[in-house]
Order: structure tokens, then sequence, then C-alpha cells
């Protein structure tokens, strides 16, 4: 096992003279005159180690089976590089092949590969650069999410994945059962599993709900289900959310906290990360770096819905969907709106209750909500939030319009209400949306290990 101190990431920056064991992944190989040197990486770092082996070192047939994706580890001394990009690397004394890669088979071999091809390759392709680089990331920015809310007090809560309601009252859910369901005859859910009817959860934030009418400030961070028929490139079946949960929390807190964890976020992850967010830009997001500085720059814009609207009416533009007030926001809409018009991060407010779930507050002129979704250049909607509607029967006669919606099966939410109620506000970020906008990602298949779509589950 490595120990701390001997992954390639500390061998690196260790100072010559040093005797260490490295272990890897071999990336290439490349045989000079009388030496050989190996590339090797065990997914700590960016940069590999340059394995030096001299010749004689190390018996030709096994030095032959030293190819790309064999793993090794290797025994020397850390020593001065002559070679640029790296300030030492390891003189072999002795070397072992864990196991080899036929190099006749094994398909990644040194050269660029795109992401499509890589995509059934999802038990190899995090060896690959790319995909290294958008690992680590992903790593780093989990480690942002915990500390930023940590730092503020709030209480990290697990919301549980088998749930009994629909959050969002949107009906997307996939249902868990232990029935044999047999086509034709109908389910009697009494003598499921649970006694009920159960479902992977779309959203964690009515239990979170619970826990801040206790804890005050609390976040989530977990799986969530959608069974959209979605095939779009920012769309999951199965991906993180993030939802922080406030209690004696307004609208207007709730839009200064979405704007300082996206900061925040941008930060700890620009400082950790600098050479993986270099690679990615260079190879798949030129502006990058101009986008994610752009973001820390100024303040974000806040505008109304009615007023976005009226600003997309006045575009001129040729939306695939007609723009009127109490449509929903389209990506493309989004999209103008963030990259075009303002050109940064826009935070859009109080929606046409009609479009939005059950459990947004009701605004004072009857027809809009305490609704904000936060856009951003490139992704469009990369947080959805509101205040919640705290006042009882203002819920319930919300819950009644709702013909998808059970009222027994909220009864605890509306007791909430009831019993030591608080003006509270939450959100909800998309852990992948956010992991497209720091790795430049074009599509969200790229940014988790094993994604999940319609007609892919493969791992
Ligand atoms: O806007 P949404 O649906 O909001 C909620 O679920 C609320 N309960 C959140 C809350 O107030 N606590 O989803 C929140 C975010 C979206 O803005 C988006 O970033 C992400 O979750 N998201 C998805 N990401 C990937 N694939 C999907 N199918 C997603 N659906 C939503
Ligand atoms: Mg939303």
């Amino acid at each position: 096992m490595i120990q701390p101190g001997n992954y390639v990431r500390d061998l690196l920056r260790r100072e010559p003279g040093a005797a260490v064991t490295a272990c890897g992944w071999v990336k290439t190989r490349r045989d000079g005159k009388n030496v050989h040197f190996i590339q090797l990486n065990d997914g700590s770092s960016h940069t590999d180690l340059q394995v030096v082996v001299d010749e004689g070192v190390v018996p030709p047939d096994v030095i032959a089976r030293v190819t790309t994706g064999a793993s090794l580890s290797v025994e020397g001394e850390l020593v001065a590089s002559p070679g640029k990009g790296q300030a030492v690397e390891l003189k072999a004394r002795s070397l072992v092949i864990h196991g080899a890669a036929n190099p006749e088979e094994y398909p990644l071999q040194k050269k660029k590969h795109n992401l499509e091809t890589l995509r059934p390759l999802g038990h190899l392709r995090a060896r690959t650069n790319t995909f290294g680089a958008v690992f680590r990331v992903r790593n780093a920015l989990a480690k942002a999410i915990h500390r930023f809310f940590q730092e503020r007090g709030f209480l990290f809560i697990h919301a549980p994945v088998i749930s009994s309601s629909d959050a969002e009252g949107a009906g997307s859910m996939f249902q868990v059962t232990t029935l044999d369901l047999e086509i034709g005859k109908p389910a009697d859910f009494a003598d499921d599993f649970f006694g009920r009817r159960t479902f992977l959860t779309v959203s964690g934030q009515l239990e979170a709900e619970i826990l801040a009418l206790a804890f005050a400030n609390v976040y989530t961070f977990g799986p969530t289900f959608r069974a959209e028929n979605s095939n779009t490139p920012r769309h999951l079946a199965e991906f993180y959310m993030i939802e922080p949960e406030m209690a004696f929390c307004n609208l207007n807190d709730n839009q200064d906290l979405a704007e300082a964890f996206l900061k925040s976020q941008i930060e700890q992850v620009l400082s950790e990360c600098r050479p993986d967010l270099e690679f990615l830009s260079k190879w798949y997001e030129p502006e990058l770096f101009k986008n994610l500085e752009g973001v820390l720059a100024g303040p974000f814009e806040r505008i109304g819905y009615t007023e976005a609207i009226s600003h997309l009416q006045k575009s001129g533009r040729n939306f695939e969907f007609p723009v009127e007030w109490g449509c929903d926001l389209q990506s493309e809409h989004e999209r103008y709106l963030t990259e075009e018009l303002l050109k940064k991060p826009v935070i859009v407010t109080n929606y046409p209750r009609e479009i939005k779930a059950f459990y947004m507050r009701s605004n004072d002129d009857g027809r809009t909500v305490a609704a904000m979704d936060v856009l951003v250049p490139r992704i469009g909607e990369i947080i959805g939030g509101s205040q919640r509607e705290e006042r009882h029967d203002l819920l319930l006669s919300r819950i009644r319009e709702q013909p998808g919606i059970k009222e027994e099966n909220y009864e605890w939410y509306l007791e909430l209400r009831r019993f030591g109620g608080a003006e509270h506000a939450g959100f909800g970020m998309g852990f992948e949306r956010m992991m497209m906008y720091l790795t430049g990602m074009k599509n969200i298949r790229d940014v988790i290990p094993f994604p999940r779509t319609p007609g892919n589950a493969e791992f």
C-alpha cells in the first residue's frame, strides 16, 4: 500500500538523495542508448514521475514488458533531473511488474482518445490524463463543499435514498419494490417491503427542512435520482446534489449564500488543482480561466423572472421555445441571459407559481413564488432553490391544488408549520453541473466515473 509521503505527487516534491519505492501505472516508455525512461503515475498528480532504468539493472525480457498500462513498483534513489518539467527523477535499482498490459490488446495506447470512445471503457478511462484531472478535481470539489459549510457551522445530514414522498411533485421517480410485478396484475403496495409505495429520492430537501427546524443550518450531499427520459449532455438519471437548508432565512439571504458558495468552490479548486485545470483548459475549454475568474470578479446579476422574460422578448432572437410570461425558461433562454446579455452569473427570482414546486412560498402578487435559479455561462441552471411556504393554510391549499400529490403523505410536512415553524429557505446544486463548469467538460457523462443515463447502467 502506498503510504502518505510516497504518492507520486509527494515524491516529485522531495529532495534528491532519498531512497524510495514508487508504485503506479506506466504512461509511456522511451528507450535511449543504454537507458530506458518510464513515465509512471499513481493517479495522485498531473505530472508523471520519470523513472530512469540503466541498461543491465533489469533483464531485457522484463523491460520489454514495461509497456503502457502495466503496473509496477520501482525501488531506487531520487536524483536531480537534468530534464525539464520535473526537479527529481527516480533512478531504479530494482523493478517489479505486478500486472503487464499486452500492447497488442490494451486499448489505451499513447495517443489522444476522443471522449466518446472512452465512455464504454469506464473500467480503464480513469488512467488517462483527462480523467485523472477530472476525478482529482471532483475530489477537491467535494472537499471544498464540506469545508464551506463546516466553516459556517452547518450540520451535515444524510437524507434517505429510499423515500415515499415526491419532493419535487414532478413524478419522474424510479420505483423501489420487492414485489414481483406482473403485467396486467394490479400491485398492492401494502404487501410491498415497506408496506407502501417507495421510490429513489429526487431530492433530500423535505427531510433537510425537518432538520433545519432543529439545527437551523444544515446541508445534504448525496445521490439523487430522476427518471426523466432526457438524453441531454446536462442530465443524469443518478447524480449528486448538495442541498443547504436554513431556518430564519429569506430569499435574499438564500441568494447571498448561493453566490458565496459558488465563489468559494471556484477559489478553493483553483488553488488546489491548478495544473489539472490548466491541462483541461488547454485541451477542452480555452476560456476556462476567464470564465472562472469572471465569476469571482464581481457580484452576480439579480433579476426577476418578469424582467428576464422582457429581456428575452426584446432580444430579437428566434428561440426554438417561444417566450411569453408563464413559460418555463429553457436552456437556450438561460444561456442567452447569462452568456450573451449579462455575460456573468445571473440569479433569476420570483417565477410564476404554476411552473414551480408546491413548497415554494407564495408572493403577495398572488401569481409568483419566491423561487430562485442561478444561471452560469456554458451551463445554464446550476442551482435551483426557494424560500419555503411556512404558512400552514397556504401550504395546505397549495398541496390540495396539485393533482399528483396525496395530502396524507405530507401530514408531517404540514405539522412542521404548526409546531415551531419558521421562515426558511434553501437550494440545491447539481454536483456534476458544477463539475462541468469547473473542468470545461461539455458532457455530464465525462465528469462522473460511472454515468447512469437512459439505456446505460454498465458497471
Ligand atoms: O432545480 P432542482 O430540481 O431543485 C430541487 O431539487 C430542489 N429540491 C433543491 C432545493 O431547493 N433544495 O435541482 C437542483 C439542481 C439543478 O439546478 C441542477 O444543477 C441539478 O440539481 N440537477 C441535475 N443535475 C444532473 N442531472 C439531472 N437530471 C438534474 N436535475 C437537476
Ligand atoms: Mg430547477
